[in-house]
């Protein structure tokens, strides 16, 4: 093979190779979303059945610090405005080992959630109801199951 037709073999190489890799960082990109954002919005304040059952476990087991709908209290911090900055697995991490905050004399506990296991088998469900609340995606209050 003369010299000029490899470097152009060579050249249509990497021309695919970058092709496949923005088809992976596509397909990566999508598959982040999904992670980052489980919930399912289907008409409105409707949802599906994890996000549902996120929002009950959610005001049986943070509400009473965190306040109703995610909102936050004099205690806790407002979750709907966490989750516009936080990562779902900094929330998992947080949620599971808890926090302490003992500066400037305010003393604030997290409690941690690692041996709670109505928490931590539907922790993904109580992200998505509060990832859902974060996005703007879902209104306060209690919401209703998409149809199945
Ligand atoms: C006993 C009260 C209490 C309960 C119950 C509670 N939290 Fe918290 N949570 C706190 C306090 C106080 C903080 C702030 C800790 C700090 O100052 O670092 C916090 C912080 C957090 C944070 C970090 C927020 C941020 O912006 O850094 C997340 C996430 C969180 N809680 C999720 C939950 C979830 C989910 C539940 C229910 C499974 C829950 N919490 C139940 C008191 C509570």
């Amino acid at each position: 093979m003369r010299p000029v037709g490899g470097s152009r073999l060579i050249l249509c190489a990497s021309f695919l190779l970058l092709a496949a890799a923005g088809t992976g960082s596509a397909q990566q990109a999508a598959d982040d979303e999904a992670y980052e954002r489980p919930y399912t919005i289907c008409g409105p304040n409707q949802v599906d059945r994890g996000t549902y059952n996120g929002y009950r476990r959610y005001h049986a087991f943070c509400h009473v610090c965190h306040g109703p709908d995610g909102l936050g209290s004099s205690y806790a911090p407002n979750l709907v405005e966490s989750l516009k900055v936080m990562k779902r697995d900094d929330f998992a991490q947080v949620v599971a080992g808890g926090r302490q905050n003992i500066a400037a004399g305010k003393e604030s506990v997290m409690p941690a959630f690692y041996e709670v296991a109505d928490v931590m088998n539907y922790l993904e469900d109580i992200y998505s109801y509060l990832k859902a609340r974060s996005d703007g995606k879902l209104g306060r209050g209690r919401p209703e199951r998409c149809p199945s």
